[in-house]
């Protein structure tokens, strides 16, 4: 069975909630999975960097008794030489599960309508779903539920985290406040699907940072500067979204045992100072590590097996 996990459309609560529960059981237990997916391979294609997705998808099918083959794209032909539809086909021949870490949201699309095996997506600059599934672990294992929570979001929201935040946050009943300058806000269609999706829960966008702390739970920042920015773009980025910097000042306007949350990689001093992300409300490293088990849970989901 092919389950393709490219963005949290099509995801529901219940959906959400069983792919948790069986990545709380991985961390309980990982012994107990280690020969789920023995003998198949996983391939991974990065055309970005990566520290976290390529080590945790690494180590999860590892150790489930899988193969790994990563490779970068400057390596292969694909998108040069060779189309994104033959790679797929290709690939599928040799690999039962295919990771891409891609630019382009249409790019891994097409390699998924082309690939007979599951394609999972290890970040779009669209989308970043399996970042998401984990933060919503790791927000049931710190809040014990999801309902009436408030997530507020700063900084660029016209990005994969936030986009996914959006989708993640209107399916499991999460309030999610988004404080952004003009000109970096989500797209209007994730916005509509999300406003669409949220039953009950409030899905805000805005341009006031303290309008959006007051009274949340989760306070939720990502990088100013993502993979796929050019360099140039560096200083008017930082004058515009300085305003939007994550602060102590900001910390203290939400509610007392708020918890803050970034995806990593961070820099201190561009979208949260050093005090806050090394302060006792953070929690990224907690984060970080959550990736590991809910990669688990998506390769298992990916062959239909969880
Ligand atoms: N959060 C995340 O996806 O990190 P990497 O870019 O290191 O994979
Ligand atoms: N928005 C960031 C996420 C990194 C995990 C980026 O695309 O670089």
């Amino acid at each position: 069975m092919k389950n393709d996990v490219l963005s949290l459309e099509g995801f529901t609560m219940e959906k959400i909630e069983g792919l948790i529960g069986v990545a709380q059981d991985i961390k309980k237990d990982p012994k107990a999975y280690a020969w789920d997916l023995e003998g198949k391979t996983l391939l991974s294609i990065f055309e970005k960097p990566s520290l976290r997705t390529r080590i945790s998808f690494e180590l999860a099918m590892k150790q489930l008794g899988g193969h790994t083959i990563t490779i970068d794209s400057q390596s292969t032909p694909m998108g040069k030489k060779e189309s994104i539809e033959d790679t797929a086909k290709v690939a599928s021949r040799y690999a039962d599960i295919i990771m891409a870490r891609m630019y382009s949201h249409a790019d891994l699309i097409k390699l998924a309508q082309n690939a007979s095996v599951p394609v999972i997506n290890g970040l779009t600059n669209k989308f970043h779903p399996c970042q998401i599934l984990s933060d919503l672990l790791t927000i049931k294992e710190k809040k014990g539920k999801f309902e009436g929570l408030k997530l507020a979001y700063f900084g660029d929201a016209d990005n994969n985290v936030t986009h996914c935040l959006l989708l993640g946050c209107a399916i499991m009943g999460i309030n999610i406040h988004v404080a952004c300058p003009k000109g970096y806000w989500p797209q209007v269609d994730v916005l509509q699907k999300a406003i669409a999706l949220a039953s009950g829960s409030e899905v805000v966008v805005g341009e006031c940072p303290e309008n959006a702390a007051r009274k949340a739970d989760i306070i939720y920042t990502d990088s100013w500067m993502s993979y796929h920015i050019k360099e140039e773009e560096k200083p008017r980025r930082i004058r515009d979204l300085m305003p939007f910097q994550v602060t102590s000042r900001l910390m203290k306007a939400a509610n007392k045992g708020a918890m803050f949350m970034n995806c990593l990689p961070a820099q201190r001093g561009m979208e949260q100072s050093a005090e806050v992300i090394d302060g006792p409300q953070s929690i990224v490293f907690d984060q970080a590590e959550n990736r590991l088990h809910m990669q688990k849970a998506i390769l298992l989901y990916s062959e239909g097996i969880a």
